[in-house]
């Protein structure tokens, strides 16, 4: 270290966030405005081919990972690079990074933000603050207070202490609602633990692995996760619920939590809350829905009517706006009908931190109502998005999604080359299906699968990028739709897996 750079510096921060980020935006422009270029070539079933080292469009340039560590330059440097050196790096993360703007990134339940949604984060990073308590972040608090309560309105919950808490994610509001469950239905369980008890827990063959991760987390073992038999349209069958239930406490284990969902990860199927709030109301367990796919759907009346009938008996609902409403990751909150449960559940006597402002019946240190201590204001990113489009935005665009799933389910039924797994309609916005040459799918599961991995990796360098889930006929095709995919995207991709497909099936 130079003699003089102990001294104070002289702060000119103002000025430096301005020039970085005036800087950024002309790289961060091209690499946005790349993906929307290439959207009217997708309907081709090709995107755009980009200069580059490999095949490349404004997706992705896709290397495995020793080659990929090879182009870029990870180093640390001793020296500061500076401005030049983020410049530098900036370029090769955008380069060589999946562009989740483009159309062709179809793959997961997630996709780009948006404007909004880039300004929320932005000022989120400015504001730097910690809404563990109210103290250094008053605005986050109340905003998060506020967004909570809004979707718990929207849930359908009435009571005076409805409200809920954001989660960094669907795994981590799945989790903290069973903590929730079992410190309000077996207090004694916060200070004393198991004792002999062996707690059971319930979940769809459909449900998501996050109830296992928490099983095994929190000490149950994930063999306390029963799983319960779904319809053929993969909806959890609230008979065999009620059978399980009663299997458990004749080994005297104590049932106390079951997992509904809302949105299935492969499928999008959605349990019948109605019925399945009838079991868990006449066998006192605790009824949590976990809306961090489908969740979203509240926004629209349409689509939550048949679908999300009796949400409003649940005793807690998880929902993900990270996932299909296109808030930046992570967002995600946990809402329940009474949030003083949260905090007697969750919160311990740590006066260091918590001085006196929480009281039993209104919460403003909310690290106190869930596990963490630091917390992001992930909270301010719904807000905002919310005031720029509003409930009935986000409805109609959620609307406008399932209609171009829909679009594609009718455009592979209208060819004779593919087996449809999905249903319609559609309970969600993915499409699942098989490619299968004049509708003749073989017998062998693994050469299935392999036809839908080797379609899958080719399709890459044409500009798409899908996923694929293991099924009874080997693994098939997972396509996600997003909030801003055209019709046309939807066209390119059907060509492009039938030209694929000849060549595959040819071999
Ligand atoms: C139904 C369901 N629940 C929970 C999760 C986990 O959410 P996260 O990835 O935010 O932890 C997912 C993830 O896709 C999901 O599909």
């Amino acid at each position: 270290m130079a003699a003089n750079d102990t001294k104070d510096p002289i702060l000119n921060r103002a000025d430096e966030v301005s020039d970085l980020i005036s800087s950024i935006q002309e790289l961060i422009h091209p690499f946005i405005a790349a993906a929307d270029n290439d959207a009217a070539a997708k309907s081709s079933g090709h995107g755009l081919a980009i200069p580059g080292g490999g095949p490349r469009t404004a997706l992705v340039e896709y290397h495995a990972p020793n080659k990929l560590s090879q182009i870029l330059n990870l180093d640390l440097p001793s020296d500061r690079k500076g401005k030049e050196g983020v410049l530098a790096l900036t370029k090769q993360i955008l380069g060589c990074s999946v562009n989740t703007w483009d159309q062709g990134f179809l793959d997961k339940l997630y996709g780009s933000t948006n404007a909004v949604g880039v300004l929320s984060e932005l000022l989120l990073s400015i504001l730097n603050t910690n809404v563990h308590v109210y103290q250094v972040s008053p605005v986050l608090t109340l905003i998060e207070k506020h967004v909570t309560r809004s979707l718990a309105d929207l849930v359908g919950f009435t009571g005076p202490r409805r409200g809920g808490i954001s989660q960094p994610g669907g795994s981590a509001s799945n989790s903290t609602s069973i903590i929730i469950a079992r410190n309000t239905k077996f207090p004694e369980t916060k200070t004393e633990g198991y004792g002999s008890r062996k707690f059971v827990l319930f979940t769809s063959k459909h449900g998501h692995y996050s109830v296992e991760k928490a099983a095994q987390m929190f000490g149950f073992g994930t063999n306390a996760v029963k799983s319960v038999d779904v319809d053929d349209e993969g909806r959890m069958l609230p008979e065999h619920l009620s059978q399980l239930i009663k299997e458990s406490r004749e080994r005297g284990e104590t049932p106390f939590y079951v997992i509904a969902t809302a949105g299935t990860t492969v499928l999008g199927s959605f349990d019948p809350l109605d019925e399945i709030a009838e079991v868990c109301a006449k066998e006192e367990l605790w009824l949590h829905v976990d809306g961090s796919w489908g969740g979203p759907i509240i926004f629209s009346e349409k689509l939550r009517k048949d679908r999300m009938k009796g949400l409003e008996k649940v005793d807690s609902f998880a929902i993900t706006p990270h996932k299909m409403m296109g808030v930046p990751l992570t967002c995600s909150f946990l809402v329940g009908k009474d949030t003083r449960l949260f905090r007697q559940a969750n919160g311990v006597d740590a006066e260091y931190l918590f001085h006196g402002t929480n009281t039993n019946e209104e919460v403003y240190d909310l690290a106190d109502s869930t596990p963490q201590c630091g917390r992001k204001g992930d909270a301010l990113k719904l807000f905002l998005g919310w005031t720029y489009y509003g409930k009935e935005g986000y409805g109609r665009a959620i609307e406008r999604s399932f209609e171009v799933a829909e679009y594609l389910f009718d455009l592979l039924s209208s060819s004779s080359n593919f087996v449809l797994v999905s249903q319609k309609p559609l309970p969600c916005l993915q499409v699942c299906f098989y490619y299968a040459k004049d509708g003749n799918l073989g017998q062998d599961v693994e050469d299935n699968g392999k036809v839908t991995e080797e379609i899958a990796r080719k399709l890459v360098p044409r500009g798409f990028m899908v996923d694929y889930a293991p099924g009874e006929k080997g693994k098939f095709f997972r396509v996600v739709v997003g909030r801003e995919t055209l019709r046309g995207t939807m066209e390119g991709l059907v060509k492009a897996i039938e030209s694929i497909g000849e060549d595959v099936g040819a071999k």
